[in-house]
């Protein structure tokens, strides 16, 4: 078991041309590295996957019981993605909820989620480092 869960939801897989004012012009396969890099010293081998469906997202985390941890990004779903969160309700590992934007400088429909309080923690507003600093911090705990 040295698997870490990235999972990003929906629109995430076009980062890069994705309202880059906001969202910044790193792609998904730059995080991909960045986190690897990040993981790399500990042996923990980065499992990537973005779906912009909900019932993909659900799968992946039924899919990662035997993960160290995960961290995710779960978009838009994190409003109203009831049944994600019925699967991170069940997920055993420490995960972390990260988002590139800081939410709460933004539109109101986008100041809850209804993930966060499942998380082991929850980064806004960092960008690409954001992953990064999720990544060390899991790395950290698991180390503990
Ligand atoms: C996001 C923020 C969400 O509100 C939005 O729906 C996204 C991206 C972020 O990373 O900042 O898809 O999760």
């Amino acid at each position: 078991m040295n698997e870490l869960l990235l999972l990003n939801g929906p629109n995430l897989g076009i980062l890069g041309r994705r309202e880059p004012e906001i969202y910044g012009s790193q792609t998904l396969a730059d995080i991909e590295r960045l986190v690897a890099d990040e993981v790399a010293d500990s042996g923990w081998k980065v499992v990537s996957r973005q779906y912009d469906g909900e019932g993909e997202m659900v799968r992946a985390v039924q899919d990662a019981y035997d993960t160290v941890g995960a961290i995710i990004n779960p978009g838009a779903l994190m409003i109203a993605g009831w049944s994600l969160r019925d699967a991170l309700a069940n997920y055993p590992r420490p995960w972390i909820e990260v988002h590139l934007s800081n939410v709460w400088a933004r539109e109101e429909f986008r100041h809850q989620s209804i993930l966060g309080a499942l998380a082991d923690g929850v980064i806004f507003g960092l960008g690409a480092e954001g992953y990064r600093l999720a990544a060390r911090a899991l790395v950290r705990r698991a180390a503990q």
